[in-house]
């Protein structure tokens, strides 16, 4: 298994690798509108390839901190997905180990997953560490962060998604 950075050539094997994982056909919408948006630091789009097969993708885009201080750049981790068939082999931690390697210049990474997932893949409670979900309808446990190298304590306050999650809906999925 090899983790890379997706090209042109993976767009739609990815898109299907998305829609089948989480059975959610705003989801691959959402990743071809986070590819192509304005934003402020560049997404990062990994694969995981099998024998050549895309079976694992993992995305992180650009939102913003509104911290007391000033406006922060943070990543956020969404979506991860791995085909049906490949999960439970490692394939979703390597994605995520390598999605906060890629990370390491920017001071947050944030995202909306289960706890017991992502607590044991240095991810945290955000709400403990000073920050606000940006939606009452993402349950405190689910809203997690990643403090990078860049991170200084006076970083806190509500995470504004960018308006890619907002027009697609993809915020706290209903
Ligand atoms: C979540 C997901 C990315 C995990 O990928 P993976 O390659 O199977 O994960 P790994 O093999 O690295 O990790 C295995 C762990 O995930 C759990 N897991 C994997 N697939 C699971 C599933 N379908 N349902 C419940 N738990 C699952 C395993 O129980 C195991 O837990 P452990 O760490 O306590 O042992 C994958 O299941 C997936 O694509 N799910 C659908 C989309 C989704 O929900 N994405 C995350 C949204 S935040």
């Amino acid at each position: 298994m090899q983790i890379r950075p997706e090209t042109g050539a993976d767009h739609e094997s990815v898109e299907r690798v998305q829609e089948l994982a989480f059975a959610d056909a705003r989801i691959p919408t959402l990743v071809s509108t986070l590819r192509t948006a304005a934003a402020p630091l560049p997404p990062v789009s990994l694969v995981a390839s099998v024998d050549g097969q895309v079976v694992g993708h993992v995305m992180l885009s650009a939102s913003r901190l509104d911290a007391p201080r000033r406006l922060v750049d943070v990543y956020v981790l969404s979506p991860l997905g791995v085909l049906p068939d490949f999960q439970r082999q490692g394939i979703g931690t390597r994605l995520v180990e390598q999605a906060l390697a890629a990370a390491r210049d920017v001071p947050l990474v944030f995202l909306e997953g289960s706890p017991a997932y992502y607590g044991k893949r240095g991810f945290t409670g955000a709400v403990a560490l000073g920050f606000r979900a940006p939606s009452l309808r993402i349950p405190e446990p689910a809203f997690q962060v990643a403090p990078m190298p860049p991170y200084e304590p006076w970083m806190t306050g509500t995470l504004v998604y960018s308006a890619p999650f907002w027009d697609l809906d993809c915020v706290g999925l209903r």
